[in-house]
Parts: C-alpha cells; sequence; structure tokens
C-alpha cells in the first residue's frame, strides 16, 4: 500500500472544559440510611462515572438511579472482588497518584445500600452531576499527529490490533516535549492505544506490506522501540513530565500507534486517534530516560499452570523514576517489578496480581523514586499455560514462546525515569 499519509494538524481548535471533583462523600453514622442520592452517587461520580456514561467505554452508564438500581448485583459484585474501577497495581509496592481504588469505606457503603434495599433517596440529596472534559484533558496541544485516513472498524469483530506509522513533523525549535496525549477519535471502538518510535524505518515497510490502512501487530510494533510518546486507556491521563526534564524526538522518528478496537456494534465505525503534543523550550537540567527489562527466548510449557520468567536491566548512572508500566500477554497471570538498590535494599515499584492484557496502565510515583546507578531493575512475570485459564487463546494449551504475536508472550518492564544531563551540576 501506498503511504499511509497522516497529517500533521496544527494547533488543533479543540476546545476543554474544566472540571472540578465531585464533593466527596458525607460521612455517615452506622444507622443513617444509605441511598443512592445521599451517597452512592457521590462514590459513582468519582470512580466510575469517567467510563459509565453514555458514550464511553463501559458498556453501561452509572449516572442515574435507574441505571445504577438496575445493574446493582453486578455492581457489588464487581467492587468487592476489585474487578472494578480498572486498577491492578497493589497497594503498599509503589506509591502512585490517581489511585483508582475505592476504599474499603466506599465497597462497604455500596454493598450496604444493596442490602438495605437499594432506595433512591431524598431529590435535595443528589449532587449536580460532575462536568467531564471533553476533547484533550491537558489543554490545546501545540502540534498534533493525525491519521489522515481513518480506519474502519467492521461490525461484530473483537479485538482488532492495528499499527498505524504517522512521520513526525514538528515546528521548528519544537522537538522537546512537556507532554503527550492520545485521543482516540472513536470510543465506542477504541479499546486502548500504544504508541511507539520508530527509527528504523521499518514500521513503513510493514504497512506497504498489507493492503488498507496500517498493518496488523499485537504485542509490539513488529521492531525494536526506544519508547513511546504515551497511550490510551479509559480514564489514562496523558503523560506530563516533571519541568526541567527535556524530552527530545529523535530526528528522523516515525511515530506508530497501535490501536485495539472491539466492535460490538452491528454498523461499522470509523475511528481517527490523534496524539497531541504539548512543547517546551527549557532550561533543562534532567532528561527523559527509558529503563526496559524484557526477557526473550523464553519457553512456557504447554499445560503449566504456573510458570515464571524473571527480566533484568542494569541502571548504568544515576536516575529518578517517575512511572512504571508493565507487559505481558494474554496468558499472563501476575508480574512484580523490583528494584534491587546498590545497598541491597529492594524497592517495590509495582506488583499486579491479577494480570488482565485489557487493563495497562502507566502508574505514576506520588515522588521520583531513586534508582542509583548499580541498581537492577527485575520484572518477575507469572504465566498460566493452563486449559484451566479462561483467557488462554490456544485451545488446547500449546507450547508458548516469546514474540510478538497473539499467542506469544512478552515480559516487559519499562520505568519511565529522568537523569541529570551531562554538564550539569
Ligand atoms: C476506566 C474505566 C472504568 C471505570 C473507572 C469503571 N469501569 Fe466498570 N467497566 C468498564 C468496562 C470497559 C467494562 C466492560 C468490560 C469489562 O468487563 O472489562 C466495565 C464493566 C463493569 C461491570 C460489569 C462487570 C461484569 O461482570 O460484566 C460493572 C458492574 C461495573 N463495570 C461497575 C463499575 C463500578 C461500580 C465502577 C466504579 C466503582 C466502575 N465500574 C468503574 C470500565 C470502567
Amino acid at each position: 500500500m501506498k503511504g499511509f499519509l497522516l497529517a500533521l494538524v496544527l494547533l488543533a481548535a479543540a476546545c476543554q472544559t474544566a472540571s472540578a471533583p465531585p464533593a466527596p462523600p458525607a460521612a455517615t453514622t452506622a444507622d443513617e440510611r444509605v441511598t443512592f442520592n445521599n451517597q452512592v452517587v457521590r462514590v459513582f461520580q468519582r470512580h466510575c462515572q469517567e467510563c459509565h456514561r453514555p458514550g464511553e467505554v463501559a458498556p453501561f452508564a452509572l449516572t442515574t438511579y435507574r441505571d445504577a438500581y438496575a445493574r446493582r448485583d453486578d455492581i457489588v459484585d464487581a467492587v468487592r472482588s476489585r474487578y472494578m474501577p480498572p486498577w491492578k497495581a497493589v497497594p503498599g509496592h509503589g506509591d502512585f497518584t490517581g489511585v483508582r481504588r475505592l476504599s474499603d469505606a466506599e465497597v462497604d457503603l455500596i454493598a450496604r445500600w444493596v442490602a438495605d434495599g437499594a432506595t433512591e433517596g431524598e431529590p435535595h440529596d443528589l449532587p449536580a452531576p460532575p462536568k467531564f472534559p471533553s476533547g484533550w484533558t491537558l489543554g490545546t496541544p501545540g502540534a498534533v499527529l493525525a491519521m489522515e485516513e481513518p480506519f474502519t472498524v467492521p461490525p461484530r469483530t473483537r479485538d482488532v490490533y492495528r499499527c498505524f506509522s504517522i512521520p513526525i513533523r514538528v515546528p521548528g525549535d519544537g522537538r522537546f516535549i512537556r507532554a503527550s496525549e492520545v485521543l482516540p477519535g472513536n470510543r465506542k471502538v477504541v479499546h486502548h492505544v500504544v504508541t511507539f518510535l520508530d527509527l528504523t524505518g521499518r514500521s513503513v515497510e510493514l504497512d506497504r506490506a498489507e493492503p488498507g490502512p496500517g498493518y496488523t501487530c499485537f504485542g509490539g510494533p513488529g521492531f525494536d522501540s526506544p519508547g513511546g510518546l504515551g497511550g490510551w486507556a479509559p480514564g489514562y491521563p496523558g503523560i506530563e513530565i516533571p519541568p526541567g526534564v527535556a524530552w527530545r524526538i529523535p530526528p528522523g522518528a516515525r511515530l506508530v500507534v497501535q490501536l485495539h478496537y472491539n466492535n460490538p456494534g452491528d454498523a461499522p465505525e470509523t475511528d481517527v486517534t490523534r496524539i497531541g503534543l504539548h512543547f517546551t523550550s527549557g532550561p533543562f537540567d534532567r532528561r527523559l530516560h527509558g529503563v526496559l527489562a524484557s526477557a526473550w527466548n523464553f519457553v512456557i510449557p504447554a499445560g503449566a499452570p504456573r510458570t515464571t520468567v524473571v527480566a533484568r536491566t542494569d541502571v548504568q548512572e544515576d536516575l529518578e523514576a517517575i512511572a512504571v508500566h508493565a507487559h505481558m500477554h494474554l496468558i499472563g497471570r501476575a508480574m512484580t517489578v523490583t528494584a534491587l538498590l546498590p545497598s541491597g535494599r529492594r524497592e517495590p515499584l509495582l506488583r499486579i496480581d491479577d494480570w488482565d492484557f485489557d487493563w495497562q496502565l502507566l502508574y505514576y510515583f506520588k515522588r521520583p523514586v531513586a534508582l542509583p546507578a548499580g541498581t537492577i531493575v527485575e520484572a518477575e512475570c507469572v504465566y498460566d499455560n493452563s486449559p484451566g485459564n479462561l483467557r488462554n487463546p490456544s485451545k488446547p494449551p500449546r507450547v508458548v514462546r516469546s514474540g510478538f504475536g497473539t499467542t506469544d508472550e512478552m515480559c516487559q518492564a519499562r520505568v519511565l525515569s529522568t537523569a541529570r544531563l551531562k554538564g550539569r551540576g
């Protein structure tokens, strides 16, 4: 196929609505009656409605009493099991911002509401609906990388993984990025987005080799990438790096945008996903530095319920970790990422006990985590290749090897870090 053309649109006129956080639930006493209007809706506003509202990714809304009443039993199951809201990091392993987990008190509150008959309550208790941002949440970008040609997702299809190769043309001095945000074009079908920088030009060949816009890709983009410009999953805030940190797009790089589409509907849906970049000109005293612990050449026996693979990488200079991301495919079960510090101390960076390929988030640390030179970053990946694993794509299970395909596996931890710029104090 001849070049899938994607245009750089400058100063996109997308507008942004500021959103005020909804009021926290009022304190209750044990005998005060929990109603939808007085308390439960406040929990939904804060923790559920970013996805459970019309036009968003969740399959039903949780905005009105009627919505919630109809789903009350499923809601209790989902919050008790911590299936919802989707947040995979186990507390106590990494101290993150934007934690989406419900407190035990919030879980109890929802359970109590349902146990007490799931009543609506008084109209005057109902808080105003929160305003959710539409469009860019980080403000109007300085440049937008956009697909010029829409991609059509056929009706009743699941798990379409497609990569689109985008030339990066950035104006004048705007090569240093301060923030990056992925804006899915069609939220009904975009499940998640990952981006990869391509310094090899390989994505152009892969695109040419397949008809239609883009090319099929699953675990990775089909080549080694030094990292990307962020990604998107429902509720994903975009990447913002701390001031003073230089984040440079390598000259000549292309951006490969990997889309995961699901279209449960009866009509074809089209999507044009965009990436907004925000620039800065410094001054800088640090630069962004990606740490990748990745295991290759591993084999997971057919039928084995628990196989552990370890990936390690050495830290060569003093770093500060700002975020961590874990990656496996479908038979991944659990993953821990640990920094083995030169002092001998083990610093937990991330632990996921209930891996779900569909919810791969970038977890931002509240405070930068020091990774001195000599630290080893270790990822321990656990796989379940037994027939009992409902997510196993091979029935019956087959031997699984490392690779980028749907039925291959990966074991990767990326630690987004900063390093001191050379020649500075
Ligand atoms: C980040 C987006 C997001 C947030 C936040 C979120 N959900 Fe969901 N929810 C989804 C999606 C997507 C699905 C359907 C796919 C799935 O099951 O993963 C879903 C499914 C569900 C289901 C159906 C589960 C089942 O068994 O099929 C329930 C119930 C639910 N959510 C309740 C909640 C509640 C209650 C909250 C807040 C406490 C919440 N969700 C927060 C995205 C979200």
